[in-house]
């Protein structure tokens, strides 16, 4: 893992507040059940205009979040078969990057699974790797499936990514059960996520754009005032990153970590399962 990383030392672990989110639960949903078919629907609902709004929205910021994401896991993107699953895949773009890592890293043998529930998202995913005649056959596989019980025997993967899905969870520490499960020995978690920067300068300028620009213009050019008003809501009641660091600890994950990057408005959190 990269040097900038922070790294949890058990005297902040123990100082990290107490878990106080189970998962999301988007207004109006009463329990996991109807918060799990509100994401679902509302993903599929956004799935046309997803991309042009993620890259307008952060300035094409997001690009390179996923670059840099990918990045990170080079080392085990390089190995000669690698087995990776990008969790909540979308439209596929951190799917896509994790491959275009791979292949630059000269690994031929990598092989890459997208997986979402959102059926629309996912079919954008497949028809954008086709449009772009990527990647090399059989390197991407797309899979819809949810991320709380994917079809995978234990110890399947090297790697599991997620890139603004881990949030959206019905229920995180489940989420991460599973990811545990799904690792093999010594396979690594990246999960990146949206923060809330605490600078009282830069914080207070990211939650008026984040709270005002971002659902009117989100809910004008998707024709979905609802998702784009959801999204800063649910990065509001979504853990801090010491509580997410925290929760991976209990679960069992070791050399527990994140970076924040772009003045804290981003976390990638990183964790690996004892070999
Ligand atoms: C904000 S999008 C992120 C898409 C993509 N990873 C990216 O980098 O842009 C979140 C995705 O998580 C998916 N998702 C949320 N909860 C899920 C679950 N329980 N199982 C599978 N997919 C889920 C949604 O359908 C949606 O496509």
């Amino acid at each position: 893992m990269a040097p900038e990383a922070l790294y949890l030392q058990p005297r902040e672990m123990a100082s990290a507040t107490q878990t106080p989110v189970k998962g999301t639960r988007p207004a109006g949903a009463a329990n996991e059940q109807e918060a799990r078919q509100y994401v679902r629907r509302m993903f599929g609902d956004i799935a046309s205009r997803y991309d042009l709004l993620n890259h307008l929205l952060s300035g094409n910021l997001d690009r390179w979040w996923r670059g840099r994401t990918a990045a990170t896991f080079d080392h085990i993107l390089r190995l000669p078969a690698a087995r990776v699953l990008d969790v909540c895949c979308g439209t596929g773009d951190l799917t896509l990057a994790l491959e275009r890592r791979a292949t630059h890293s000269c690994s031929a043998g990598a092989r890459i699974i997208g997986s979402d529930f959102a059926h629309p998202m996912l079919a954008r995913a497949a028809e954008k790797s086709r449009a772009a005649g990527r990647p090399a056959p059989g390197r991407i596989a797309w899979l819809e499936a949810d991320a709380l019980n994917a079809p995978f025997a234990p110890g399947t993967f090297d790697l599991i990514t997620m890139g603004w899905g881990f949030r959206n969870l019905t229920n995180y520490e489940s989420g991460l059960r599973e990811f545990f499960r799904l690792l093999r020995p010594r396979g690594e978690l990246g999960i990146l996520e949206c923060a809330e920067p605490r600078g009282a300068l830069f914080g207070g300028l990211f939650r008026f754009y984040f709270r005002t620009v971002v659902p009117r213009v989100g809910g004008a050019i998707s024709g979905n005032g609802a998702a784009y008003a959801y999204l800063p809501a649910s990065v509001q009641k979504f853990l801090v990153p010491e509580e997410l660091a925290r929760l991976m600890c209990d679960v069992g994950f070791v050399d527990v970590g994140y970076k924040l990057w772009t003045g804290g408005s981003i976390a990638l959190h990183m964790g690996r399962r004892p070999g």
